[in-house]
């Protein structure tokens, strides 16, 4: 007779985890709009004034808008399997994810994953455009060759095409269920 208990309690539990994913999946969402849409401009006045001016552009506003908006236990960030600045390394918790999205090519749907001290973390793919091409593509033009070599030597975010994960967002973020 225990059974049907035990068969709605763990129902129960379920559509509460499906519902904690769902609010934390649109949290993660929220948090990262700022990032994207700040990284966007940056990089679409940049190039608006020249390939150059674009890599200063990526190359400061990036982890400068990436600081800005981490705060009250929020820390947003970019990071791929192939990195250009090594200080972009994946958060550990990051990699499976990552790893995941790299096995399967269909699969580009935003995932949420629950962090120690009751905090949460939300990963998005970045998917490389035409727009990415002459600074990710196959072929850099030599006024971006040059100092993109320079500023990174280490350099391994090249040889992307259209349509290829280029990498993915980041958001750690506290739970709702945590202490105040
Ligand atoms: C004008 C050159 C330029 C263009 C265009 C450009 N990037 Fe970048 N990208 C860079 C530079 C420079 C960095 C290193 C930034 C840093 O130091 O954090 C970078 C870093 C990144 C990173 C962080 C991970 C890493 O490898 O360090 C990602 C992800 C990324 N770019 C994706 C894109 C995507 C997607 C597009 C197109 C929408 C794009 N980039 C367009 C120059 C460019």
């Amino acid at each position: 007779m225990r059974r049907p208990i035990i068969a709605l309690a763990a129902a129960a539990l379920m559509a509460g985890a499906a519902f904690a994913n769902e609010a934390e999946l649109a949290r993660g969402a929220e948090l990262l709009a700022p990032f994207k849409r700040e990284l966007q401009a940056a990089l679409r006045e940049g190039l608006a004034e020249g390939p150059s001016h674009a890599i200063g552009a990526c190359r400061l506003s990036g982890p400068q808008i990436a600081e800005s908006l981490s705060r009250d236990g929020v820390r947003v960030g970019r990071t791929s399997h192939r990195l250009r600045n090594p200080t972009n390394a994946s958060p550990g918790w990051v990699l499976p994810i990552l790893d995941a999205y790299l096995a399967n090519a269909d699969d580009r749907a935003p995932r949420v994953a629950q962090l120690e001290e009751r905090r949460a973390g939300y990963v998005e793919p970045i998917v490389m455009q035409p727009l990415c091409e002459p600074c990710h593509g196959d072929s850099l033009s030599p006024d971006l060759a040059q100092p993109i070599r320079e500023l990174y030597p280490d350099d391994r975010a090249v040889g992307f095409h259209a349509g290829e994960l280029r990498g993915v967002f980041w958001v750690e973020f506290p739970r709702d269920d945590a202490a105040p």
